[in-house]
């Protein structure tokens, strides 16, 4: 056990209890998050309406240290519940009257991000949905032939929800601003796992949020929007923390400067502070750190995978694919349910398979244990 990481565990009690392979879908709860839940709990209680003293900074804070983990300058992060909401107020800025009303998506974007977009067209947006007939991957030819001069933004998930596969966001994102398109990638499936510099990227926005690789649980999603373009969105989807000075109970909207102008109504603080935990873990581990770990252990899922004769629905480069490995053969969504029986933590989703992923503190035995289950399944020793 020369793995510093694994000094880690101490601080998931779950991992005590189970194989802990699902960090894709939900990432262990660090110790740690219960204080920071309880200070909210004792400011509210204690101070009562005195606590938004401690509060608001607090939110401006947490936004900053996601901007840290991104790559993105201060004040560039906006937080909302889930990213679907963020998404239908960046949504409502650029679908406008006479505009440009085409976006360009996949048919294997996260859903609920396309049901925004579906939702949009009854005022008028028009969604182009690139084929994926593999149902993992996205060649980068069927963005050049999607995206042209007509289109109004695409909308690029990272890493897919359904494979793993890594889009090539930087490729896509010129070729969709040569158009005159604007950008947005989720990395939802990345944050915490895959390093990355949304500066680096041509991306006009990006989202993410907290309970996946970041560990921080649910209702602490977020968006960064890029500086310059920022104060040119007029989200029609407002309230009065996404007003310049919500305080003035002012009768006209005048936006906040920068990505706040999409905070919309009181932020939800509490899940906030318990996303603050896993965010220091992630921050102090580095993302590097994850990446190298999670590399080596997919490597190992693929192996052992092979060894089955389990189909591997995952790239099986780990530099095109995010930290999950995922894997179907027939029987597959009765075996994950047997898996989560056993204690080995790990999803099923149709059409793709069961999904599995290691983070930084993944012991490899888990992973060999996860096999394990799964090969008597299959009833074929594993190699
Ligand atoms: C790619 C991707 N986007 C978004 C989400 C979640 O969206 P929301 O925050 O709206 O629940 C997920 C999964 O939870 C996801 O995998």
């Amino acid at each position: 056990m020369d793995d510093p990481l694994l000094r880690w565990r101490d601080e998931f009690p779950i991992l005590q209890r189970t194989a802990y392979l699902v960090s894709h879908s939900m990432g262990a709860m660090p110790r740690s998050a219960r204080g920071w839940v309880a200070r909210y709990l004792d400011a509210w209680e204690g101070e009562g309406v005195r606590a938004w003293e401690a509060w608001e900074p607090y939110v401006r804070e947490h936004a900053d240290r996601i901007a840290l983990l991104i790559g993105a300058p201060g004040g560039s992060v906006v937080l909302h519940q889930n990213v679907s909401t963020l998404f239908g107020g960046l949504l409502s800025a650029l679908v406008r009257p006479g505009g440009r009303r085409k976006v360009v998506a996949t048919e294997l974007n996260f859903p609920s991000l396309l049901y925004a977009l579906r939702g949009w067209t009854a005022l008028g947006l028009q969604l182009h949905l690139i084929r994926c007939p593999d149902g993992a991957t996205v060649p980068l030819d069927a963005w050049r032939e999607a995206v042209d001069g007509h289109t109004l933004a695409v909308v690029v998930d990272h890493g897919i929800f359904r494979s793993g596969f890594l889009q090539d966001v930087e490729s896509i994102g010129e070729l969709a601003r040569r158009q005159g398109a604007w950008v947005v990638v989720d990395a939802y499936q990345t944050v915490g796992c895959v390093p990355f510099r949304v500066q680096d990227w041509p991306a006009d926005a990006v989202l993410g949020g907290s309970h996946k690789w970041l560990c921080g649980g649910p209702g602490a999603a977020w968006m960064y929007v890029n500086p310059e373009r920022a104060d040119e969105l007029a989200p029609a989807l407002a309230g009065w923390f996404g007003h310049r000075d919500p305080f003035a109970f002012d009768l006209e909207l005048e936006y906040a400067p920068g990505a706040a102008r999409f905070a919309t109504g009181t932020p939800g603080v509490a899940s906030l502070l318990a996303a603050r935990a896993g965010l220091e873990v992630v921050l102090q581990v580095g993302v590097q750190a994850v990446r190298r770990k999670s590399q080596a252990l997919g490597q190992r899922m693929i192996e052992l995978a092979d060894s089955l004769d389990l189909e591997v629905r995952s790239p099986r480069d780990p530099e095109r694919r995010t930290g999950m490995v995922v894997v179907d053969f027939p029987g597959a969504e009765e075996a994950a349910r047997e898996l989560v029986r056993q204690g080995v933590l790990v999803d099923y989703r149709p059409g793709a398979g069961i999904r599995l992923s290691a983070h930084f503190y993944t012991h490899p035995h888990e992973v060999e244990t996860a096999f394990e289950v799964l090969g008597r399944r299959v009833r074929r020793p594993v190699r």
